[in-house]
């Protein structure tokens, strides 16, 4: 069992992870019911996120989970959450942004119920409007804040006039640019809250590669089985491993602009967390400034 030194802050605390069903989330959410927090688990599918729950169970009986209903693709679906939580009241201290799609191996662009590409909705219009949704739980008590970035996100470039990929539309670069606009979200969403106040703490973070989560399926379907087994075996983080920059995001104290958690080994693929600073491409104010405003007109934000 690896552990990690920032454990402890979690303990006795409310969380909130999305993406918990599976992958890295699940490692996430395991790391911090292993803590003593109470862990929120919106999933888009219960029986799953039951098999998930038992699964952390296993190394966490006495494990706080509460499954809930959340498909970051669908904007009604995040607004039912947000309500259900802003009825119950309660201060969420912990919340990770993790879920996420990449669409690779699908040659076709999907566009949501509401409109958008699928990647951007889900990896970061979703969690806008979620994160915003519950901003008064979250500013009721400080949160700390990881949001769950991608090392594809380093050198992506924000197409303002297609940001759905309408005109030009390629799985991969639909990916980078929506981690790219969920960790820009990320630093406005700092700026905001050390000018007006809110006390929150917002991190970076991303995983390196991690193989053995069930990210990429349709490419996965493509390759063959043995490369995929070789991959996980070797390549990369294992999830458990890779979960840790979101802890150690979590962990640090708030900083008027966030810093960001990788993988310590070569090119930040592997290993376990260290700082640095942030992408050139997320130091853009501008730009940061740009998506808020855009990803508000696209999902109005409840005061
Ligand atoms: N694995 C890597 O190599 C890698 C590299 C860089 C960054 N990342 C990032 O790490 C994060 C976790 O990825 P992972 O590798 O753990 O992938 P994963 O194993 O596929 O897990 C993704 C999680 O996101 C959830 N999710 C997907 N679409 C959703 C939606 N519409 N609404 C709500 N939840 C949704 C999934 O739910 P279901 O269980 O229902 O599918 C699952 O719980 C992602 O943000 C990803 O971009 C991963």
């Amino acid at each position: 069992m690896l552990s990690h030194p920032t454990h402890a802050f979690a303990a006795g605390r409310t969380a909130l992870v999305t993406g918990g069903s599976d992958g890295i989330g699940l490692e996430i959410a395991r790391w911090l019911a292993l803590a003593g927090a109470r862990v929120l688990l919106p999933v888009r599918n219960r029986e799953k996120g039951e098999r998930a729950a038992a699964r952390i169970r296993e190394s966490a009986p006495g494990a706080r989970l509460e499954l809930l209903d959340l498909d970051l693709a669908r904007l009604d679906s995040v607004a039912a959450l947000v309500s259900e939580l802003r009825d119950a009241g309660e201060p969420i201290e912990l919340a990770v942004l993790n879920a996420g799609i990449v669409q690779l191996g699908e040659r076709r662009r999907s566009v949501t119920v509401d409109g958008f590409e699928l990647a951007f909705q889900t990896n970061c219009l979703g969690h806008f409007a979620l994160a915003l949704g519950i901003l008064p739980l979250l500013r009721a008590c400080g949160a700390r804040i990881a949001v769950q970035g991608s090392v594809a996100a380093a050198g992506a470039r924000l197409r303002w006039g297609d940001l759905q990929g309408a005109q030009r539309y390629g799985a991969f670069r639909a990916y980078r640019s929506s981690k790219l606009a969920l960790g820009l979200f990320g630093v406005e969403l700092a700026r905001r809250s050390a000018a007006e106040g809110w006390g929150l703490g917002v991190q970076l973070c991303h995983p390196g590669i991690a193989p053995g989560s069930a990210i990429a399926p349709a490419l996965r379907a493509l390759l063959p089985p043995e490369l995929v087994r070789t991959a996980t075996a070797y390549l990369g983080n294992p999830p458990r491993q890779a979960a840790l920059t979101a802890l150690a995001a979590l962990a640090a104290p708030p900083t008027a602009s966030p810093r960001m958690f990788v993988p310590a080994g070569p090119f930040g693929l592997a290993g376990p967390p260290r700082e640095r600073a942030p992408f050139a491409e997320l130091e853009r104010a501008g730009d940061a400034r740009l998506l808020w405003e855009l990803a508000a007109r696209w999902a109005p934000i409840r005061p």
